[in-house]
């Protein structure tokens, strides 16, 4: 888990570069394209979660901050241009506050933090989709949030076109980028995975929920058993 190096440089605020303390808890992020049904995974996962007796943190990212709120609005709403490296670095932003405010101190506390997106978004849509460079952005991102990174990552992978069929509301700044766009995300989610495959696991969203939901517990369930 995280090394610790200096707790009272984050109260202070001081360097990125200072980790945070060790802490027990166990982290999950669920991210993945549009339409991919995530937020109503985490849901029913926060819900499982808690019957079973763990105390579970659910937080969105962006939009578990007051920061976070208002850059959410920003963000998906703003009707002009941003450039993706404007995205990039509100994202990162609001996710530092996120981490430091919300994640770590209930991390600390050995609770279940269960994160509707995280890091990996900033990276499948503002790099592989936006053309940011990946490696560049995959570590200002980690170092801005002291390397708190979920231990797992539940990846719902959903075909473009399909994923888009499902979303039955008008939609925001991102969900309006070309569909040539949307397939890069989807593409850099699937080799992220690739690449971390200890703490990436990818499930096919394309079925049904019920299935979906069957099939994030069974995973879930394993890495609890593993860390508590
Ligand atoms: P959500 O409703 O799925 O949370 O959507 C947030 C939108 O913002 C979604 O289109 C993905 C996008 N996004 C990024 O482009 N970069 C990021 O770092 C995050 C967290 C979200």
């Amino acid at each position: 888990m995280i090394k610790n190096r200096s707790a009272p440089a984050l109260k202070r605020g001081l360097t990125p570069s200072a980790a945070m303390p060790d802490h027990r808890g166990l982290f999950i992020s669920l991210d993945g394209p549009e339409g991919s049904g995530k937020s109503s995974q985490a849901r029913r996962l926060v819900s499982a979660l808690r019957r079973a007796g763990y105390r579970v943190v659910f937080l969105r990212d962006p939009g578990s901050t007051a920061l976070g709120r208002a850059l959410r609005r920003v963000l998906l709403h703003t009707s002009g241009r941003l450039s993706p490296l404007t995205e990039a670095l509100l994202f990162i932003g609001g996710r530092v506050q996120l981490v430091e405010e919300r994640i770590h101190p209930a991390l600390v506390k050995r609770k279940v933090v269960v994160c509707d997106r995280f890091h990996d978004a900033t990276i499948a849509y503002q790099g592989f989709g936006g053309g940011l460079e990946v490696p560049w952005l995959d570590r200002l991102g980690q170092r801005a949030i002291h390397g708190v990174m979920p231990s797992l990552t539940i990846v719902l992978d959903v075909a473009t076109q399909a994923g888009f069929a499902r979303l039955h509301r008008s939609h925001d700044r991102m969900e309006r980028k070309a569909a040539v766009f949307h397939r890069r995300v989807r593409r850099g989610y699937l080799r992220l995975a690739k690449r971390e495959p200890k703490r990436m696991v990818v499930v096919d969203a394309s079925g049904a929920p019920e299935e979906v939901r069957r099939r994030i517990w069974m995973i879930v369930a394993r890495r609890l058993r593993l860390a508590y």
